[in-house]
């Protein structure tokens, strides 16, 4: 198996003094997109802060590439590989879309990528951000990310908002972002849309993961999500004295 580019072990973030994520371990190969799923306010914008550093992790590791990096500033993890497109998608709307990409270029960084990876971007170059419908935003957001030459890139509920055909459309360039050897860690509210690109799927409750497979396990099937989500009894009943599905021991 491939060494993961990104691995928790045991962590905890908290957000303004409250605990709010606890004991997470999950780990995210590259070339594949690593899904994370769970009901609003189970925490997962909360874990992706304390990857970036935006939320402080209490305990626990976080390494890239073999680094632990859950002590460094934000903008050395992200020198480190780190790239994060944040769940309140943002762009210099006075700046063009060329100029917004330019901003977030590393070194290693090719605009040229972005352009093939979103031709829509290219025809638009020279308009300011602000201009763009709303996926057009999304895919300037994405190449920001990408023109940072990320080792992993974490997408937090991009699709928030959109339509399903911009949503679908994102979704197949997340499976592209893999392609390219990236590891994605991918936060969706449309469970099934994130699990047909997925590979393997973490499902958070109550900030800790009560679910950890194979994307294929949940695909398709709702009522083991909702369970997963909410908690309550498991689907057979028999053979199995658990109060909530939880498939951890
Ligand atoms: N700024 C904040 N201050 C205090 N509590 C917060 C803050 N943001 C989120 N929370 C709480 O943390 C929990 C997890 O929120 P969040 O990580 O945003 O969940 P998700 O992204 O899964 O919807 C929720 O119970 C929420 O009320
Ligand atoms: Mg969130």
């Amino acid at each position: 198996m491939t060494a993961p580019a990104l691995a928790l072990e045991g962590v905890a973030v908290n957000r303004a003094e409250v605990p709010v994520v606890h004991d997470v371990s999950l780990e995210a190969a590259p070339g594949a997109v690593t899904v994370v799923l769970g009901a609003n306010g189970a925490g997962k914008t909360t874990l992706m802060d304390g990857i970036a550093g935006l939320a402080p992790v209490k305990s626990g590791t976080i390494r890239l590439d073999g680094t632990a990096i859950e002590k460094l500033q934000p903008y050395k993890r992200a020198r480190a590989g780190l790239g994060y497109v944040e769940q309140a998608r943002t762009t210099f709307r006075t700046l063009t879309v060329e100029q917004n990409l330019i901003v977030s270029q590393s070194a290693d960084g090719d605009i040229a990528t972005v352009y093939k990876l979103f031709p829509e971007l290219e025809k638009r170059r020279t308009l300011q951000a602000g201009y763009l419908s709303g996926g057009e935003q999304q895919m300037l957001v994405l190449g920001r990310a990408l023109v940072s030459a990320p080792k992993v890139v974490l997408i937090d509920e991009m699709s928030l908002g959109l339509a399903p055909l911009v949503v679908r459309r994102l979704m197949s360039t997340v499976g592209e972002l893999a392609g390219m050897g990236i590891a994605v860690l991918l936060i969706e509210q449309f469970a099934n849309l994130a699990l047909d690109v997925g590979t393997h799927a973490y499902v958070l409750r109550k900030g800790g993961v009560v679910f950890s497979g194979p994307c294929e396990e949940l695909r398709g099937d709702d009522e083991r999500l909702h369970r997963l989500y909410f908690g309550g009894p498991p689907l057979s009943a028999a053979g199995t004295d658990a109060a909530d599905e939880s498939e951890l021991e």
